[in-house]
């Protein structure tokens, strides 16, 4: 099966931040990735989206040309891209002469199948910018739910469609001042026309996701209008009508229609220049649009629409839409730079760690939080300690007692058998996370291998083994080089720098997904390289610093502590099992009101050493709560963290001191670990 990957065009008015990064680009690479080490049949397209207001707006605050903006960013967004190991087949960019060809090309069959109409409007006009104000950049309250600060395109607080007129205080983004409406000529894409083939198609679609499905079934509920693609603006696909000469087409009918040309401009490059016609003509070909979520309504309703209109092209078989990243638990926004960049982590960390943090919380279902502390804990306790460790361990030994020579054996034994039934039941295993757009898992999974090698290593004891018993010794050291040989390809997709400096170590050549269950081994290992350094607290200090924020601060604090400590081998401890007696019925459980609420104080109850009394805010009212978590807590750590509350229990006392509910916390023999909601919530929210 030929299998078409796309990853949404950035904006080339900006750099690339870690949210685009883990929402539409890391993920995409690694499936990708993945494909290629199978042996299918994949081109992996992208590109920077040229036109645009916001671009058009860069330009004016700078007082250059949007050529200018591109020109500088496109290369700048290329670089990093490739500095952080994306590799696209191809990476173009939606000013090339090719891309304005093929824009227009689309517009005119569509016009020319009846499609496209114009239409006399009314849209809303700056006086003071002296523009039509893009949906984007004006701001009002929802004519829906009436939520301030909704946009002119879309509420984000109830994800309905907005048209721009309806808005309820409009307010120009750029300037602030309050627009007017003017009069002007458009022309509108059918949309309307496509309500009916689209709900058919997307109903088709029962293993998309959820987020994807949900976002479109509000859409036809409100009914598709049929969506004006031109704007009065001198930067864009000039619109190609004699009687619309002073009109560009709308950004977002252009940039998808970018997909196509530069696969054009790859099948051109790379010499076949009819190429791409195998994959965007062949219904069989499978189109995937990796984007993140503020893009569905485009990629899963607007383009298919287009491509249905159009008529050639393959239609989206896979949206595998993101969810948001948010950094330090607050919501990136690039405009109050509250945000880490790509360029500026590449100047001054490797790439690799930064893939891995990213890749083991992915967005895939819910927002997640990325933390400087967390990207540390990452990086020191699970690659270093853990993946590093182990084919440190293994290099180090085999050069000291072998020479460097990876010994033969002629059977395994049990435990090494062991060891290669896993190593093929996790190669399987992942192959079908990662083709089942199950990456965040995949990432998780492989990582079970260096810590299985680790264990495996240690209860081996090769140096013991070495003087006693030197044949259990080689079947030890060549089981531990077929893992980390197995580990070349597993980890390429999640951690490719890591898996070359594996492959130079290993020397055997370019190697497939499938080698990986039967592992080779080469007859010497090559000069091990180290693979991480351990990140120190003044890297982190010196990114919490970027941001603007003190560590003391509320919501960095918060993440701080919640960094997990060393991953516990699930074997340590054995907690009880479940008991099926009593059931509880769901009314039953809906009696127990759980919220979340905030630490506002903390201290120790005088004289006892587990008992903490605490004030929590649990949105409109403050609590006293005693809970028994002293030996795990020092109170003044709990101070801003969110945690679970009963909020019904009856009163109590405990020596004394009146408590008004309950901590949750999990209970792990002595350690006890506060249960919080994954992401800040606000306090008093139900949990459910
Ligand atoms: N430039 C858009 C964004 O960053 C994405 C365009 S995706 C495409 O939100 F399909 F239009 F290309
Ligand atoms: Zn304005």
């Amino acid at each position: 099966m030929k299998i078409l990957v796309t990853s949404a065009l950035p904006y080339a008015n900006g750099d690339v931040h870690f949210g685009q990064l883990g929402g539409a680009y890391l993920p995409a690479d690694i499936y990708v990735k993945y494909h290629r080490l199978k042996g299918s049949d994949i081109v992996y397209i992208c590109g920077s989206d040229e036109h645009g207001v916001p671009i058009i707006l860069a330009a004016q605050r700078q007082n250059v040309s949007p050529k200018a903006i591109i020109d500088r960013y496109h290369e700048r967004i290329r670089q990093a891209f490739d500095g952080i190991g994306i590799e696209f087949d191809n990476y173009s960019r939606t000013s090339l002469p090719v891309h304005h060809r093929t824009a227009r090309d689309f517009f005119v069959r569509v016009y020319e199948k009846g499609y496209i109409k114009p239409e006399s409007t009314r849209q809303l006009y700056c006086p003071s910018c002296r523009m039509f104000i893009a949906d984007r950049y004006v701001e009002g309250t929802c004519p829906h739910c009436h939520t301030e600060g909704a946009r002119g395109d879309q509420c984000e607080a109830c994800g309905r469609w907005i048209e721009p007129l309806d808005l309820e205080s409009p307010k120009c983004m750029t300037c602030g001042a309050t627009p007017e409406v003017r009069e002007t000529r458009h022309w509108f894409f059918a949309l309307s026309q496509f309500q009916e083939p689209l709900r058919r198609w997307l109903d088709s679609k029962t293993n998309w996701k959820a987020n994807v499905k949900r976002f479109c079934a509000g859409w036809f509920e409100q009914g598709l209008r049929d969506r004006s693609i031109t704007r009065d603006l001198s930067w864009g696909v000039p619109v190609p009508l004699p009687e619309a000469r002073d009109k560009v087409m709308y950004v977002w009918f252009d940039a998808p229609i970018g997909y196509i040309s530069s696969t054009k401009e790859w099948a051109e490059r790379t010499g076949r220049s009819d190429r791409w016609r195998d994959y965007w003509l062949d219904p069989g070909t499978k189109l995937v649009h990796f984007i993140g979520k503020d893009n569905i309504v485009f990629h899963a309703m607007v383009w298919p629409a287009m491509l249905m209109a159009h008529g050639d092209f393959v239609l989206p078989g896979e949206i595998p839409a993101n969810e948001f990243i948010n950094i330090e638990s607050r919501k990136i926004s690039t405009s109050r730079n509250w945000a880490a960049w790509l360029p500026e982590y590449l100047a001054e960390l490797p790439p690799d760690p930064l893939r891995y943090a990213l890749a083991v919380n992915l967005p895939e279902n819910r927002d997640v939080d990325f933390a400087w502390r967390d990207y540390q804990a990452r990086s020191n306790n699970e690659l270093a300690d853990v993946l590093g460790n182990f084919v440190n361990r293994v290099a180090v030994f085999l050069r000291r007692n072998y020479g460097g020579r990876v010994p033969d054996v002629t059977a395994d034994d049990e435990p090494s058998l062991e060891v290669l039934k896993t190593i093929e039941a996790t190669t399987g295993r992942l192959g079908e996370m990662i083709e089942g757009f199950r990456l965040k898992a995949a990432a998780r999974e492989v990582m079970t291998l260096p810590a299985l090698g680790n264990r495996y290593f240690d209860g081996r004891a090769p140096w013991r083994q070495f003087r006693d018993a030197r044949a259990e010794c080689d079947r030890t050291m060549n089981t531990c080089v077929r893992l980390i040989s197995a580990l070349e390809p597993l980890l390429y997709p999640f951690l490719p720098f890591t898996s070359r400096k594996l492959g130079r170590l290993l020397g055997l050549g370019r190697r497939s997904w499938d080698d990986a269950s039967r592992p080779a081994v080469p007859a010497e290992l090559g000069e091990p390289e180290i693979l991480f350094e351990k990140v120190d607290d003044a890297v982190i200090e010196a990114q919490l610093a970027r941001l603007g924020v003190k560590e003391s601060d509320e919501t960095v604090q918060g993440a701080k502590d919640s960094v997990p400590a060393k991953v516990l081998d699930p074997a340590a401890s054995k907690p009880e099992p479940v008991k099926e007696e009593p059931m509880l019925s769901f009314e039953d459980f809906k009696k127990v009101q759980l919220r979340v609420a905030r630490v506002k104080s903390a201290e120790r109850v005088p004289d006892t050493d587990k008992l903490v009394k605490l004030v929590v805010n649990l949105g409109d009212e403050e609590r006293q709560i005693v809970a028994g978590i002293g030996k795990a807590y020092e109170p003044a750590a709990l101070v801003g963290r969110q945690v679970v509350v009963v909020a019904n229990l009856a009163p109590a006392r405990l020596r004394g001191v009146e408590s008004n509910g309950m901590l949750l916390a999990a209970v792990d023999g002595d350690r006890v670990a506060l249960v919080a909601p994954d992401a800040e919530v606000a306090p008093g929210s139900e949990v459910s």
